[in-house]
């Protein structure tokens, strides 16, 4: 039993077999968390995944009998939090489900089902006894229904996707654990689930500062109670969402008969003798949710494929569609590759980067079949339009 303050308790479910999140690799798993409170009127804040419903279950009824909850809100409708409300209610078949308008709308495309709805906005106050939960709409973060519950008596704010992290642990403290492998988790979180909606969550961190919190209680993962802990997340959330960006420069590449490896390689070597930082990763070896968590702090990428049937490699592709889709800003970008007889791909290589919310620096270097000792040379000249942008460790 985990006790988050008097009255108040973890119920949750630890998913430690999840490898996979809608494509999102999640090698330690994750935890969908929901939170008993124990007052006058028993109140469950989200549920969890549909097959976590017994062991949530099972965990309220270590504290109260299930019957007794009056309130489950849903502060979003995605099924990893609503996919447990169903075998809920056929223990509590009064209880209301309170949620945003959008909630609302979303649960009953979901479910088809003609539950007790309590529809709040923000700055609404539900009474539950001793506490007056608040509520605070949070479109886009992650869903147009998303929001956050605030329990003011307690100091807690209860913010559903954000903050959150996937993994698995029997800890529920991010201070137990480790801060600074939960910030990577919270990180890679933030890369595949929030960052297209970086205006959204500014405007939820200005209507949270002034707030007096003392524990961050996401749906995913560890809960922040440590005050540096809290700090250091809302910060890393303010600098995400404004897009800003490490200096650092970061090398994404495939190969076919290790022409572009070469190149890519040499640009490493390159810049990590200027004093820059700089990653390289093939597109092989690592999965696209971890690469992106490397663009989300890189301010230059160079992207490097060879041709294939005219295109870029289709994992180049791939990578370049998920990263349309989370709409990075205010990243730079250089090109290179290797072709055999066509350089054709190239062009639509560079407009789905410019696509993806990249501005290219210059031309792409381009080298036929196997690049030679000056062509290998000739990636020097990259070196000042870098520098301009990005300044050494
Ligand atoms: Fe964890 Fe958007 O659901």
């Amino acid at each position: 039993m985990h006790k988050l303050k008097e009255d108040i308790f973890w119920t949750g479910y630890i998913d430690w077999d999840l490898r996979n999140f809608h494509g999102y690799e999640t090698p330690t798993g994750s935890t969908y968390n929901a939170y008993l409170i124990v007052d006058e009127k028993p109140t469950l804040i989200d549920t969890a995944k549909y097959y976590g419903a017994d062991e949530m279950i099972t965990r309220i009824k270590e504290i109260i009998d299930p019957a007794k909850i009056q309130y489950i809100i849903s502060n979003h409708t995605e099924m990893d939090h609503s996919g447990s409300i169903d075998k809920l209610l056929e223990l509590c078949p009064n209880a209301e489900i309170v949620c945003s308008p959008k909630g609302e709308e979303e649960l009953k495309r979901h479910f088809k089902k003609d539950w007790k709805f309590k529809v709040v906005n923000t700055g609404d106050e539900l009474d539950i006894g001793k506490r007056k939960l608040k509520f605070l709409l949070m479109p886009m973060v992650h869903w147009p229904d998303s929001m956050a519950t605030y329990s003011p008596q307690d100091k807690i704010l209860f913010p559903n996707d954000a903050f959150g992290q996937h993994r698995a642990s029997s800890e529920r403290y991010v201070d137990e654990y480790g801060t600074d492998i939960l910030m990577e988790d919270a990180a890679k979180y933030y890369a595949n689930i929030v960052m297209p909606y970086g205006n959204q969550v500014l405007k939820v961190l200005e209507a949270i500062k002034d707030l007096a919190i003392d524990v961050i209680a996401p749906s995913h993962g560890l809960i922040w109670r440590k005050k540096e802990d809290i700090e250091s997340i809302v910060a890393a959330y303010k600098k995400w969402a404004s897009y800003e960006a490490d200096d650092k420069v970061l090398i994404i590449y495939d190969t076919m008969w290790n022409s572009t490896r070469q190149m890519a390689t040499r640009f490493q070597e390159l810049i990590d003798k200027t004093g820059i930082a700089v990653k390289m990763i093939g597109l092989q070896e690592a999965h696209i949710s971890d690469i992106v968590t490397d663009v989300l702090t890189a301010k230059i990428v160079l992207f490097g494929t060879p041709i294939l049937n005219n295109r870029m490699l289709p994992t180049m592709a791939a990578l370049l569609m998920y990263l349309k889709g989370l709409k990075t800003k205010n990243r730079f970008a250089l090109t290179f590759g290797s072709y055999g007889w066509s350089k054709i791909g190239f062009k639509e290589f560079e407009d789905s980067i410019k696509d993806a919310g990249f501005e290219l620096l210059t031309d792409g270097k381009y080298i036929q079949f196997v690049p030679d000792s000056d062509e290998i040379k000739s990636l020097e000249e990259y070196l000042p339009l870098i520098k301009e942008k990005v300044s050494t460790k």
